[in-house]
C-alpha cells in the first residue's frame, strides 16, 4: 500500500497511547475509526483528546476551527469490523501481551482490506511474533510513537523479519505526513533503540550504587554531562514496573549483563514504583531536585561510556545506523546530544558553552539545558571569547547563537550565584555581560540568534545585541528580572527600547511581560517565524545567505546601523543593577523564585 492511498485510519485500543495517535493521525487530517472493548475507554479517550487539542488552541498553536475539524474526523466504536473494513492503515495499541495481540490481530486482519497496512505500537514485543497473526506479514510492522505521542516527534519504524521494504517507505512517509521524525530500526530487536540504549544505562547506573549516591549520579548527570534529568529520577518517572520487566526481556532475549539490577528489582518487589506510586528511588512529598554541587567525585565517564556501548552494539548488531540512533535517542529520550554526537566531541563534561566552525559560520551553542540554558559568569567569559576569535578568523563569516535541548534559547543569567555576589561583585558581573554582547555588536560580521525557546533576561539580551533573532513558533522573549526585584543588567536598558520602542521596552522591562514568537514577530523584535519543524532548516538557509553575501559590505553596514555610543548608557545599567544588592527586596524575590512563590516586596 503506497502512503498516497492512505486516508483511513483504525486505531486499534483507545488508552494515552491509541487515543493520542488517532488525535496526531486527525490532526494530519486523517478520517480515524477509534477502538476499544469498552464505552468507558472510548468516552475517556474523546475526552483526552478534547483536553489536548484544547491546550493547543489555549496557547495559540492551533485555531478552534482546525480543532473542530480534526475532532469530526474522528470517530469512536465497539465494533472491530467498523474500525478496520475501509481502513488503509491499522494502528494497535492494545495491552503488551502476546496472546492478546494475536487474538486481536487475527481478527482484524481478516476484516481489514487485504492490502491495509498493519502496524503495531508495541514498545516492547517482537513484531515477527505479532506478525505470526496475520496472514500476509509483509504487510505488517512496528509503528513506535513516544509517549504523549501529540508532542514527541519519534516514531521508530520497526521491521519485522518479513516486513517488506515497500511497506517500511510507507510507514515512513506516512509519519512524515503526521509531522513526526521517523527513525528505521531495520532489525525486529528487544527495545528497538531508544528502550534498548535507554534502559540498559538506568540498569548501569544502577550497578554503580556500591560505590556512589543515588543523588551523586543523578546530579553529576544532570548537571555534567547535560542530561535532562539523572537516570534514577528518569526511573522513577518511567516507572519502575516498565523498567523492570523490559530488562527482563533483555536479559531473557540478550544475555544475563541485562539482569535487572538489585536495587531496581528491590523497588519492584516492594511496588516502589516511582513518580505514579508516590516513591522509588526518591519520595515524592515533595519534588526531588538535585544540586550541581552534590554530583562531587563522581566521573560522568563512568555512565557515558557504557551509554555510548549500547548505542555501538545497536548499530554492530544492523539494528539502525548511527544518525537513526542519533535521532531516536534526541527525540525519543530528549537528550541534548545522541550517543555517536557525544562521541564525537569527546565523553566527559559538557562544556556549558560550545563552539562549532562548520561552512563559514561559528556556531556558538549555550548548553545547559538541565538549567534552561541560563548563564554564568564563566559561560560570559567563554564566549568573549568565542567572539575574539571570530573577530580574527578569516573563514568565519557569520556568528549563529542557539540554546541547547528543546525548552530553551537561554533563561537568563544564572539567579543560583545572586547570593553570593556582594554590590562590588554584582557590577562586575553586570560589566562582564555588557562588555561581551558589546562585542558581538563590535564584531564586524553578522550574528544571528536562532531562538528555539525560553528567550529572558540575559537570554533576551544575547539575542538583542545580535544583528538578526529568528524564532521557532514556540520561543518567547521577556525580561522577567522586575519579578525577582531586579532591573536588567546586561544591555537591555538601552538597546531594548531602541529595537521595540521605549512603549513596549518599559512594559516588557517593568511588568516583566513575556512575548511570544508572533507578537515578538509584530513587534520588530524578530525577523522571522518558523514552525518547530522547519526551524533548523530555515535557519541554515538565512544563514547561508548571509555567509555568501560580501563581507565587507556587510560588515560596513553593521558599523553603521550600529553608530551609537552605548558606554554611558552601560554603566548607568551597571550602576542601578549592583545598587539592589544594597536592599532586602532582591533577596525576597530570590527566595521566592527558588520556592516558586510570589514575592512580597517592601521597597526596602
Ligand atoms: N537561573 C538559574 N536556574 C534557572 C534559571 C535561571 N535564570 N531558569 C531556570 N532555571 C532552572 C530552575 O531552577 C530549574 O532547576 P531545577 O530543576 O534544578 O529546580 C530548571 O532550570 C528548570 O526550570 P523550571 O523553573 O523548573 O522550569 P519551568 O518550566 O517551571 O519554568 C521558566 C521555566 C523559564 C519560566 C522559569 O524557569 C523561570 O522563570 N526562570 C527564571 C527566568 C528569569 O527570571 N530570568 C532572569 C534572571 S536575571
Amino acid at each position: 500500500m503506497d502512503a498516497d492511498k492512505v486516508q483511513r485510519v483504525a486505531v486499534l485500543g483507545a488508552g494515552v497511547m491509541g487515543h493520542g495517535i488517532a488525535q496526531v493521525a486527525a490532526v494530519a487530517g486523517y478520517d480515524v475509526t477509534v477502538r476499544d472493548i469498552a464505552q468507558d475507554y472510548l468516552d475517556n479517550a474523546e475526552a483526552g483528546i478534547e483536553n489536548s487539542l484544547g491546550r493547543f488552541v489555549k496557547r495559540g498553536r492551533m485555531s478552534q476551527e482546525d480543532m473542530d475539524a480534526a475532532m469530526a474526523r474522528i470517530g469512536y466504536t465497539l465494533d472491530l469490523d467498523e474500525a478496520v473494513s475501509d481502513a488503509q492503515l491499522v494502528v494497535e495499541a492494545i495491552p503488551e501481551r502476546m496472546e492478546i495481540k494475536h487474538k486481536v490481530w487475527a481478527e482484524a486482519a481478516a476484516k481489514a482490506p487485504s492490502d491495509a497496512i498493519l502496524a503495531s505500537n508495541t514498545s516492547s514485543l517482537s513484531i515477527t511474533e505479532i506478525a505470526e497473526a496475520v496472514p500476509n506479514p509483509g504487510r505488517f510492522i512496528g509503528m513506535h510513537f513516544f509517549n504523549p505521542p501529540a508532542i514527541m516527534k519519534l516514531v521508530e519504524v520497526n521491521q519485522g523479519e518479513k516486513t517488506t521494504e515497500a511497506t517500511v517507505e510507507a510507514v515512513q512517509e506516512l509519519a512524515r505526513r503526521m509531522g513526526k521524525t521517523p527513525v528505521w530500526v531495520r532489525k525486529d530487536a528487544p527495545g528497538f533503540i531508544v528502550n534498548r540504549v535507554l534502559v540498559t544505562y538506568l540498569n548501569e547506573a544502577c550497578k554503580l550504587l556500591d560505590g556512589y549516591s543515588v543523588e551523586q549520579i543523578d546530579a553529576a548527570m544532570q548537571h555534567r554531562a547535560g542530561m535532562p534529568l539523572g537516570p534514577f529520577m528518569l526511573s522513577d518517572l518511567i516507572g519502575m514496573d516498565i523498567v523492570y520487566n523490559i530488562l527482563k526481556v533483555f536479559e531473557e532475549k540478550l544475555g544475563p549483563e541485562y539482569t535487572p539490577c538489585q536495587r531496581i528489582t528491590e523497588l519492584y518487589e516492594a511496588e516502589k514504583l516511582g513518580r505514579k506510586s508516590g516513591e522509588g528511588f526518591y519520595s515524592y512529598e515533595t519534588r526531588p531536585s538535585v544540586s550541581e554541587e552534590q554530583a562531587e567525585g563522581f566521573d560522568v565517564k563512568l555512565l557515558l561510556e557504557p551509554f555510548v556501548d549500547e548505542a555501538e552494539k545497536v548499530v554492530a548488531e544492523g539494528i539502525a545506523t548511527e544518525e537513526d540512533v542519533d535521532t531516536a535517542m534526541k527525540l525519543g529520550a530528549n537528550l541534548p546530544r545522541g550517543p555517536f554526537e557525544m562521541k564525537r566531541v569527546g565523553l566527559g563534561e559538557e562544556k556549558p558553552i560550545l563552539t562549532e566552525k562548520k561552512g563559514g559560520v561559528l556556531k556558538v551553542t549555550v548548553n545547559r539545558p538541565g538549567k534552561l540554558n541560563s548563564m554564568t559568569g564563566e559561560m560570559l567569559e567563554m564566549i568573549g571569547e568565542a567572539m575574539d576569535d571570530a573577530a580574527k578568523d578569516r573563514s568565519i563569516r557569520c556568528v549563529l547563537f542557539t540554546g541547547a535541548g528543546d525548552r530553551a534559547f537561554c533563561s537568563g543569567a544564572d539567579i543560583s550565584q545572586f547570593p553570593r555576589l556582594d554590590v562590588e561583585g554584582a557590577r562586575g558581573l553586570s560589566r562582564l555581560g555588557q562588555i561581551t554582547y558589546r562585542k558581538i555588536v563590535e564584531l564586524p560580521k553578522p550574528a544571528v540568534a536562532a531562538v528555539n525557546g525560553y528567550c529572558l533576561g540575559g537570554g533576551n539580551e544575547l539575542a538583542i545585541h545580535c544583528d538578526f533573532r529568528l524564532a521557532s513558533e514556540k520561543a518567547s522573549f521577556g525580561q522577567p528580572e522586575v519579578n525577582l526585584g531586579l532591573i536588567t543588567g546586561w544591555g537591555a536598558t538601552y538597546m531594548l527600547p531602541r529595537l521595540v520602542g521605549k512603549t513596549l521596552a518599559a512594559e516588557m522591562m517593568m511588568t516583566g511581560r513575556r512575548l511570544n514568537a508572533e507578537e515578538a514577530h509584530k513587534a520588530g523584535l524578530v525577523n522571522a517565524v518558523y514552525p518547530v519543524d522547519e526551524f533548523e532548516a530555515k535557519v541554515q538557509e538565512f544563514v547561508n545567505a548571509l555567509v555568501d553575501g560580501p563581507p565587507l559590505a556587510l560588515a560596513a553596514m553593521k558599523k553603521l546601523v550600529n553608530l551609537e555610543d552605548l558606554e554611558e548608557a552601560a554603566n548607568a545599567e551597571a550602576d542601578e543593577f549592583s545598587s539592589l544588592w544594597n536592599y532586602r527586596d532582591l533577596m525576597e524575590g530570590i527566595s521566592a523564585f527558588n520556592e516558586r512563590r510570589r514575592p512580597e516586596f517592601k521597597g526596602e
